[in-house]
């Protein structure tokens, strides 16, 4: 199937003769969720501006549904909404009145079902007619959203949707994300939250000072990194491994007091349980437990570290740490 979004070579270098993007080829393939993660200043919103014919390229080819952006700039802007980094609405103007404003922007003629569809799927229907600041910022999120997808794009791209908003607001705009995708819509969303790339995406794009330093299937990145770390945490030191742990490759950390199972955790079986069942026949004793995961994190740490700067630290206990009973599931 031809790509939606077909990005070949890439430059941008901006008046000042920064140069934002170095040759960057990206393919984004139809339906799908690409999530583009790097540092501030990396070139993400270069990049998004660029395709959406806000920014002009220095050098290369984008097309959008096979409409080149700059010789055919409408047909390949009508297929595209933008959600931009920065929120800006027209405070004093209702949610009716801006969505349906924004369509004509686009020369689409009026078309109230639509509007009242992506009024109803952003739950916006029954503030159709307060004022814009009359909304609290999730709503107004959701307005952008909403101006966004007035044309009736095929593409969508949301420049950092959750930057700064509560937990449960990007909760909230993760499942009006997945049901737009649901809906058929394609989505390119950029963050810096690589747990939010990591819940979200079918494809995952790392950029780094204006390069592209990986594009991959999420999945497959996931399961490269599939390992994971059972860590217990004993009541008395032990000083060696026993022998009849030797299968495990069991490491002892912490001067004996700490013992580290590597596992692989798409694996079948995880063996937790046998080791847990013959730690208790050792006798060997523990007052605590927890288990790390390898993540996405990682690799994008090593990707965009600095020459020069200081390998990444541990990544401290968080949400991916899974309860141990998932584990124990499929022991
Ligand atoms: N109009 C401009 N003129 C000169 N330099 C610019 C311009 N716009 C962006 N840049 C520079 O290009 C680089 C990439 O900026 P860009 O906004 O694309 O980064 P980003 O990845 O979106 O960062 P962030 O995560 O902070 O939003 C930055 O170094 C920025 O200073
Ligand atoms: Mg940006």
């Amino acid at each position: 199937m031809q790509p939606v979004i077909e990005v070949q070579n890439l430059s941008k270098t901006y008046a000042s003769g920064f140069k934002a993007l170095k040759h960057v080829d990206l393919q984004i393939r139809r339906g799908e969720i690409f999530a583009l993660l790097g540092p501030n200043g990396a070139g993400k919103t270069t990049l998004i501006s660029i395709i959406c014919g806000i920014v002009n390229p220095s050098e290369g080819v984008v097309t959008v549904d096979g409409h080149d952006i700059v010789r055919d700039y409408r047909a390949a802007r009508s297929r595209i909404g933008l959600v931009p980094q920065e929120l800006t609405t027209d405070a004093f103007e209702t949610v009716w009145a801006t969505v349906t404003f924004s369509r004509g922007l686009f020369g689409k003629s009026a078309n109230p079902a639509h509007i009242e569809k992506v009024l109803r799927s952003l739950y916006l229907w029954d503030k159709k007619d307060s004022k814009i600041l009359a909304l609290s910022g999730g709503m107004k999120r959701r307005v952008m959203i909403a101006k966004a997808l007035s044309h009736e794009p095929t593409v969508l791209f949301l420049d950092e949707p959750t930057a700064g908003v509560d937990v449960e607001l990007r909760q909230e705009m993760w499942n009006v994300v997945r049901s737009l995708s649901d809906s058929g819509v394609t989505i390119i969303l950029t963050t810096h939250y690589i747990e939010e790339a990591e819940l979200m995406a079918d494809r995952v794009g790392v950029i780094n000072d204006g390069e592209l330093a990986l594009v991959e299937e999420k999945n497959a990145l996931m399961r490269k990194l599939g390992k994971k770390q059972l860590s217990l945490e004993l009541h008395e030191p032990i000083p060696a491994v026993p022998p009849v742990l030797e299968g495990y490759g069991l490491e002892l950390g912490s001067d004996g007091s700490e013992l580290i199972y590597t596992y692989d955790s798409q694996a079948e079986r995880t063996g937790i349980t046998t080791l847990l069942g013959q730690l208790q026949q050792a006798g060997i004793t523990f007052k605590d437990l927890h288990t790390t995961q390898s993540s996405l994190e990682e690799i994008f740490v090593s990707l965009v570290r600095r020459p020069g700067a200081a390998a990444p630290a541990p990544r401290p206990p968080g949400p991916q740490e899974a309860a141990l009973q998932y584990d124990a599931e499929k022991t």
